[in-house]
């Protein structure tokens, strides 16, 4: 249900009166039970402070509305609301929630404001955002972290408990110290992963005892279909990576360990008994050459097409003015058949246009930089978000949305699909390949914006860096 304008405002009018002092007339007929030495008062109030009791005075208190002296505006609060800008409160003494003026409801707390300078599109959304859209942001940083043995490691995870709306796609945010081992596992979800930082060496074998080993690095993609049991092992530099399974609910603390499988059989089934699960763990460092550790049977080794890795990190990016992209899809990573992906980069200012896609929810992680996108959900709901490097999002299929830079660095993010191709239908390209009656007849625009509407999409639009100038497009760099 939605609130009205006048009952969302009376609402926040009910002043809370919890934490004032309550006078006391007489204890309850509640007992308490003995107290310590030193304890005075009584655990419970008097019966006598029940509400509807015209007796109770209400204290004089004072204002709780915020002077202005006593809290800065951040560039762009008091603009209309309905344009929406970037608000960066990183440096603003006493953040408020004020857009469109510079008077508004203040916020006396209680708050944690670091939340708020991160959130600036919640604490204080453009006046287009309208009703209820699903959360679409999980910070890995607000993810237990569970540790591997010795020091070996850690990785936090995010499923549906996290961000119950990522359905399609679940992630793993992964750390081996150097020579450390992901223990030997397999699991019911397929694995898709960019190496963060650092490099690995990969290893597995499928139902035909194919074998497959490689070394992968920054920037690079592996891909493990369910069930083929693997393993990763980092070099003498430690590494980080992300991974991306193909079910929402999936649990990195219900992988298939190898340490297990002999654990949970019959001794007498499984002759050596191996002690507790490892997990992740310290290793011996791997032989630098490769050839040491290609264990071949008689199946040969995996045929190339079917290669558990792709090395995304010589790709040369797609340039387009404000930014670059780089794709990888079933067209050239075959064995990942459901993954389809973009690793884009977005100049300061700019912004990866507005789109969405036909046939995948969109699981988004964010590499480097800062960004907000807003999702617009029919019917009549959008609601917008702000996202920094470490955070998941996630957007229901076909829901619209852009991803703006809001930052001075460039922006680096990646998009993960379920589905066979990456695509998405651009917004710009939509309108430019409409007849032009048809647009102007809709939207109400003249002939001048029409000719700007490009045939092919843009992928990216170059803006203005300067984030509170109405000048959006120009690029005073
Ligand atoms: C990798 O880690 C090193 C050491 O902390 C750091 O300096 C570097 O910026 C990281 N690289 C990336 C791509 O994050
Ligand atoms: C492993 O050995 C096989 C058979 O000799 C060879 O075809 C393959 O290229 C080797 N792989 C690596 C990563 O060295
Ligand atoms: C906000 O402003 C700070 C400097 O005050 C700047 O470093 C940062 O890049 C800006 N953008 C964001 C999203 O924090
Ligand atoms: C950004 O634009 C605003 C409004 O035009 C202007 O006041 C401000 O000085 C500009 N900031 C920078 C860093 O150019
Ligand atoms: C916006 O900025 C561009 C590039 O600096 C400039 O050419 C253009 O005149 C500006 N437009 C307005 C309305 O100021």
């Amino acid at each position: 249900m939605k609130l009205s304008h006048s009952s969302a405002s009376l609402f926040l009018f009910v002043a809370p009166a919890w934490a004032l002092p309550a006078p006391q007339s007489g204890a309850s007929g509640v007992v308490d039970p003995p107290g310590p030495s030193g304890a005075s008062g009584s655990l419970r109030g008097p019966e006598s402070l029940l509400g509807n009791n015209p007796s109770i005075p209400i204290p004089t208190e004072p204002s709780t509305v915020i002077p202005p002296d006593q809290f800065e505006l951040a560039p762009g609060q008091t603009e209309d609301e309905q344009l929406g800008l970037y608000i960066n409160l990183t440096e603003v003494k006493n953040p408020q929630p004020i857009r469109g003026g510079s008077t508004g409801p203040t916020d006396p707390g209680p708050r944690t404001e670091a939340y708020d300078r991160l959130n600036s599109d919640l604490f204080i959304p453009p006046g287009t955002d309208e009703g209820d859209v699903s959360n679409a942001k999980w910070p890995f940083g607000l993810s237990h972290n569970r540790h591997g043995l010795a020091g070996a490691g850690w990785a936090r995870q995010q499923n549906i408990d996290q961000l119950p709306i990522a359905t399609a796609m679940a992630g793993v945010n992964m750390r081996l110290s150097p020579n450390a081992y992901r223990e030997l596992h397999w699991h019911k979800a397929g694995e898709w992963a960019l190496m963060l930082n650092g490099s690995v060496r990969i290893a597995a074998i499928n139902e035909e005892g194919q074998s497959f080993v490689d070394d992968v690095t920054a920037g690079d993609v592996w891909f493990f279909p369910a069930g083929v049991p693997h393993s990763i092992q980092a070099f003498e530099n430690g590494c980080e990576f992300l991974l991306v399974f193909d079910d929402g609910a999936f649990s990195e603390d219900e992988t298939f360990l190898v340490s297990e499988l002999f654990e949970r059989n019959p001794e007498s089934v499984v002759a050596k008994n191996f002690r507790t699960s490892l997990w992740i763990f310290p290793g011996t460092p791997a032989p630098a050459n490769i050839e040491e550790q290609n264990v071949t049977g008689p199946a040969g080794t995996l045929p190339k097409q079917e290669s558990y890795s792709y090395h995304l990190s010589q790709q040369e990016p797609y340039r387009v003015p404000g930014g670059t992209l780089k794709v990888i899809d079933p067209a050239t990573f075959p064995i990942a058949k459901t993954f389809s992906a973009a690793l884009i980069t977005v100049e300061p200012g700019a912004m990866r246009e507005i789109h969405w896609h036909t046939t995948s929810d969109e699981w988004t992680y964010f590499l480097q930089g800062s960004a907000r996108l807003t999702v617009y959900q029919a019917p009549a709901s959008s609601r917008t978000f702000d996202f920094t490097a470490g955070d998941v999002g996630y957007v229901p299929v076909p829901n619209a949305h852009y991803l703006e830079n809001t930052g001075s660095e460039p922006l680096v993010f990646l998009e993960v699909l379920q589905a066979s191709t990456y695509s998405d239908i651009s917004v710009n390209q939509w309108l430019g390949l409409t007849p032009k009656q048809i647009t102007k007849d809709h939207l109400n625009v003249d002939d001048q914006f029409l000719d700007t509407l490009p045939k092919t999409k843009p992928f990216i639009v170059p803006g203005n860096p300067n984030m509170t100038t109405t000048n959006f497009t120009g690029n005073p760099l």
